[in-house]
């Protein structure tokens, strides 16, 4: 079964007995991480969009683990030009990978690099390995197609970003644990900055009230699945 360590943010290390995959990994420069982006070996770097706290230092990773960034075409394209070797995908579409299954689904934000490149549509995972799947939506507002995307998935872990100001807060949070019908939900997205102050115990009451189950997982600590 699938291991998730929590790195804090959006940030998720996952592993299983066929590799692992880091998501949206901002370590340098954010307060609460714990990890050092050199800690970490991986087969994949997975970014759901540009912004600094997603790319974060992915680059870096891939590079230094020779690790395939998958992500977005256009943000694919922009990490190929940093040097990084890449997979590009886009929304809808699929791909079997040595360690898993990856699958891009609508995300609604936006996707500029620090540098101001503009790099596409921003996008969420569903990310399958052995046989478990995670749903990391990346930065979004709450959307009905999450409904959809529970009903043709079924998910073991959605984790979901409560901070509110950039993406859902506690409330949309809520629902879309509602329309997802995940077996867990972890949120994320909360507390690294002030302007994203949000409970994740609130959360977890208000979801588990509705009958999702939820845990709230502390940044280093893991989650097996
Ligand atoms: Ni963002
Ligand atoms: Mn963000």
């Amino acid at each position: 079964m699938p291991v998730l360590t929590y790195l804090g943010h959006s940030a998720f290390l996952v592993t299983s007995n066929h590799g692992s995959v880091v998501i949206d990994p901002f370590l340098t420069g954010n307060p609460t991480a714990r990890t050092k982006p050199g800690d970490l070996k991986v087969d994949a770097v997975l970014l759901t969009h540009a912004h600094g706290d997603h790319l974060g230092d992915g680059v870096e990773i891939a590079r230094a683990n020779d690790a395939v960034i998958v992500a977005p075409f256009e943000l694919a394209n922009y990490c190929a030009g940093k040097g990084a070797k890449v997979h590009p995908m886009h929304i809808g579409g699929a791909h079997a990978f040595p360690f898993g299954r990856v699958k891009l689904t609508i995300a609604h934000h936006g996707s500029a690099a620090p540098d101001g490149t503009y790099c596409g549509n921003p996008c969420g995972f569903l990310l399958t390995m052995d046989g478990k799947t995670l749903y990391h939506p990346g930065d979004t507002a709450l959307f009905y197609d999450m409904k959809l995307i529970g009903e043709m998935h079924p998910i073991d872990v959605a984790v979901l970003p409560i901070g509110d100001n950039f993406t859902m807060g506690i409330d949309d949070a809520v629902k879309a644990a509602e329309l997802l019908s995940p077996r867990m939900v972890v949120p994320m997205h909360y507390k690294t900055f002030d302007i994203i102050d949000s409970d994740p115990q609130e959360f977890a009451r208000r979801v588990t009230e509705r009958g999702v189950q939820c845990r709230v997982v502390g940044i280093g600590e893991i989650l097996e699945y």
